[in-house]
């Protein structure tokens, strides 16, 4: 009789058992797997020379193997999973902090704190130029009715200014659209219409915010920016009023070095109206993509009140007069620190915004 392929099998089980039980990692179970159950296994050979035994013998060491190999599978399993337990305490145990060691007032690791951006860090500024000239600061919405955002400033539907501040609409139904503020004039009408309520003219203040527009984003504009209003309503305020305050405003910011002028320009709710502009700090005055090759930037308009405003909110024109201007403040930023490109302002690269902390 022919000595049985699986005499040794008790034996071999139990030598493989403990080599699994020698295994000290994952990967070096994971590399052993094919040889101690697949298809190279000692396992797989026996089963292979089964085909010699005879039909009674081999089925009763069919199911001794089939035994073997549940109980070496079982065995992997067990391994497995107190390895992986292992793993992960190693794991936690490598990111455990301490907290003990921190003390008060001091960080363990190095933090990057963040810091006000260069349009709120200019909007800051300019508040602090025009408070000390004696100007209060207010506060108006970024939503506006059609009435606020143009009616009141003079601009009928269909009037043709409508295209250049053209927006985004809401049709709330019941004849009320509302605009995302094409600009911050509509504040103006606000603070009128409350000084008129309160009994409280004179009005000396400036209104900074977020204004939107269509405008198609490139050097010198993005769809979301910044203004920065100014409103006097008072008595006898004239013209030269106006171009003082653009002056006083224009050294006190930029300083000495940089010019300014005043050109005359249209807006429907200022009469006579200009256009306030400064040399363009990025070519000198030379002519770059910046300025389109005029070597002057434009900051924003301004005039004097139109009649047709005061009358719309109930302010007597014969009594009172006033004027208003309207600056870019991003405009600002991107002259005082040279800015080639206004759209560094928005696209959040922590090597530029870092620059101006
Ligand atoms: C106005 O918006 C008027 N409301 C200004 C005004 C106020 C006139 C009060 C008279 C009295 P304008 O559309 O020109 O005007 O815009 C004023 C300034 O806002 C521009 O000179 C520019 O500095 C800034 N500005 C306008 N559009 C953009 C834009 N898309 N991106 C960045 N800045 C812009």
């Amino acid at each position: 009789m022919s000595t049985s392929p699986l005499s040794q099998l008790a034996q071999q089980t139990d030598e493989l058992l403990s080599s699994i039980a020698a295994f000290e990692t994952l990967e070096a179970l994971r590399d052993a797997e094919p040889v101690l159950t697949g298809k190279r296994s000692l396992l797989s050979t026996l089963q292979k020379s089964l085909g010699s035994l005879e039909p009674d013998e081999r089925k009763s060491a069919g199911a001794q193997l089939q035994e073997a190999r549940r109980t070496i599978e079982s065995a992997l399993e067990d391994r497995r999973a107190v390895l992986l337990r292992q793993e992960r305490l190693v794991s936690l145990e490598a990111d455990r902090m301490d907290l003990g060691d921190v003390v008060l007032g001091e960080v363990p690791w190095s933090l990057s704190v963040g810091h006000p951006g260069l349009v709120a860090l200019t909007q800051r500024e300019l508040e602090d130029v025009f408070v000390g000239m004696g100007f209060s600061v207010a506060d108006g919405p970024e939503v506006e009715s059609d009435w606020y955002n143009f009616e009141a400033l003079n601009i009928p539907p269909a009037h043709p200014a409508r295209g250049m501040w053209d927006t985004f609409y809401v049709d709330l139904g019941e004849s009320e659209t509302v605009v995302l503020r094409t600009h911050t004039s509509p504040t103006q009408i606000h603070l009128m219409e409350q000084a008129v309520a309160n009994d409280s003219l004179p009005i000396h203040s400036v209104m900074p915010g977020r204004c939107f527009r269509r405008d198609t984003p490139d050097a010198s504009h993005l769809y979301s920016f910044h203004q920065i209003e100014g409103l006097v309503v008072d008595r006898g305020i004239t013209f030269g009023d106006l171009a003082g305050v653009i002056e006083t405003f224009t050294r006190a910011y930029f300083g000495p070095d940089i010019s300014s002028r005043l050109r005359p320009g249209y807006f429907p709710f200022t009469e006579p109206s200009a256009e306030f502009e400064v040399t363009c700090t990025i070519c000198k005055g030379a002519g770059c993509r910046t300025c389109s090759n005029t070597g002057w930037i434009e900051l924003g308009g301004c005039g004097m009140l139109d009649p047709a405003v005061l009358e719309a909110v109930g302010i007597d024109g014969e009594e009172w007069s006033g004027f208003a201007f309207g600056f870019g403040i991003d405009r600002c930023a991107q002259m005082r620190h040279e800015l080639s490109d206004m759209r560094a302002l928005i696209e959040n690269d922590t090597r530029f915004l870092g620059q101006f902390s």
